[in-house]
């Protein structure tokens, strides 16, 4: 694995794109996910070629955040997204976190799936949290506890 702390802007837009290619969780413009890889507690960790997996995440203080997880189509079932929260989790319990938070949409079975596999557990409802394509969706708010 490659973490993004070796490579470029360019080649983590790179993999952005061929992670998030045809994907309807495709929600960020180029100007607005690097802008946002720039500030300070963000960290993102990224698999690179074949598997073309991201996971961006912030980490403040005693609480690490989840951002962004995308694993490419043809990659997924893989153990990807597995290793990806792992090695987050791992730089989060170094830096003094205590939690992992992240929202995910109700509907997402997958993901849903993904978290409670690796420990997180539902700890709240933020309703009408999604918007697209003029649908609210309500999404839980799940915390993985590292201590
Ligand atoms: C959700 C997602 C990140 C999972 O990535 P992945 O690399 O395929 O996940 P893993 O291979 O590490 O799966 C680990 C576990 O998650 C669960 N899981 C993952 N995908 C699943 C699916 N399609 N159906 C049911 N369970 C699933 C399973 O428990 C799986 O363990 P198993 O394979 O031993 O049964 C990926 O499907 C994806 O990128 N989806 C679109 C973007 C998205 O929804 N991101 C999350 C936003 S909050």
């Amino acid at each position: 694995m490659k973490t993004y702390e070796s490579l470029s802007n360019e080649q983590f837009f790179s993999i952005y794109s061929a992670a998030t290619f045809r994907s309807p969780n495709k929600v960020w413009s180029e100007e607005d996910f690097l802008l946002f890889l720039k500030l300070s507690g963000t960290f993102p960790f990224a698999l690179i070629k074949p598997n073309e997996s991201i996971l961006i995440s912030r980490i403040l203080y005693e609480k690490s955040e989840i951002i962004l997880l995308e694993v490419k189509e043809e990659s997924r079932r893989k153990g990807c997204a597995s290793v990806l929260i792992e090695q987050f989790a791992y730089r989060s319990t170094c830096l003094g976190a205590k939690d992992i938070f992240l929202e995910v949409a109700i509907s997402n079975t997958n993901a849903i799936n993904l978290y409670i596999k690796l420990g997180f557990s539902k700890v709240g409802l933020r309703k009408n949290y999604y918007f697209k394509d003029s649908q609210k969706e309500d999404a839980y708010i799940m915390r993985l506890n590292l201590i």
